[in-house]
């Protein structure tokens, strides 16, 4: 990325929450610029899911505040910022297994499964639904697995399904919670040159421990520990971070 745009997409704004005695996040403030893959690493348990779950407002910050295209949204739920233009894929797949491929990405499109239930038959046959869902797995290129039951796809194509359900909502920016967690090597590959155009049309926040995907993609890269961000920078600065390298990047080099 040469030139960075001024306005972010998503800015964070000195972030807290804790459990308890546990600071899982602690004055986090970070932005997302459009065009951008900004990734978020940092050690298990280091509070990458929780600061995700604030953003998309899934769970409430003690303290801060939290920015999308402009809007403070700190006090909408999660179908608010949605509607925004918040699109999210989780760390434990939200997909319903029983369902085909297709019921999965309407569902997704519909954007309120928790009640959708009840008019099931009605929703599969809106045709702007459908046309949405479509797309969205054409994109992801699982549209000829479209009738299959969602427990017969691969790991890799259910990872690529939960990223297809996320497009239906045409999202202007994405958080995505290690997308790549139990790809093989073809399929990390496959998921890596799709974010690396989606980022184009939608900015990714992006939680990896996959460091090949994340140096490869990241524009910049954020490093949280213990719930503070240690280091902001490009892949060459994380790097050569030395607090970075002790805290994080040198442990994982010499396992
Ligand atoms: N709802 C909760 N109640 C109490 N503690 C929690 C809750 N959610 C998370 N934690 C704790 O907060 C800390 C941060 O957890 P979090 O899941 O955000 O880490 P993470 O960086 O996503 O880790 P991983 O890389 O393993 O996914 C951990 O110590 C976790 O046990
Ligand atoms: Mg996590």
């Amino acid at each position: 990325m040469t030139d960075m745009p001024r306005e972010p997409v998503l800015r964070t704004e000195s972030i807290s929450k804790s459990f308890g005695a546990l600071k899982a996040s602690n004055n986090v403030s970070l932005t997302l610029y459009p065009g951008e893959i900004h990734a978020l690493i940092g050690p298990n348990g280091a509070g990458k899911s929780t600061l995700i779950k604030q953003i998309s407002g899934g769970l409430t910050p003690d303290a801060g505040r939290i920015e999308v295209l402009g809007q403070d949204v700190t006090a909408l739920d999660t179908v608010a910022r949605a509607r925004l233009g918040l699109g999210r894929t989780f760390q434990i797949s939200s997909l319903a297994m029983e369902f085909t491929v297709l019921q999965n990405a309407v569902l997704g499109a519909l954007g309120a499964r928790g009640n959708a239930f009840s008019f099931f038959r009605k929703v599969m046959k809106d045709a702007e639904l459908l046309a949405r869902a479509e797309e969205a797995l054409k994109r992801v290129g699982l549209w000829q697995d479209a009738g299959k039951r969602t427990a017969d796809l691969s790991h890799g194509q259910r990872r690529q399904l939960e990223v297809a359900v996320a497009l239906t909502l045409k999202p202007r920016l994405f958080l995505m919670d290690e997308p790549m967690a139990g790809l093989g090597a073809s399929g990390s590959k496959a998921l890596t040159g799709f974010l690396d155009e989606l980022r184009q049309e939608a900015p990714i926040l992006l939680v990896e421990h996959d460091m090949d995907a994340v140096f490869a993609l990241a524009d910049r890269i954020s490093v949280l520990v213990y719930g503070e961000v240690i280091a902001t920078g490009t892949a060459d600065e994380i790097r050569q971070d030395p607090q970075v390298r002790q805290a994080y990047l040198g442990d994982e080099e010499e396992a």
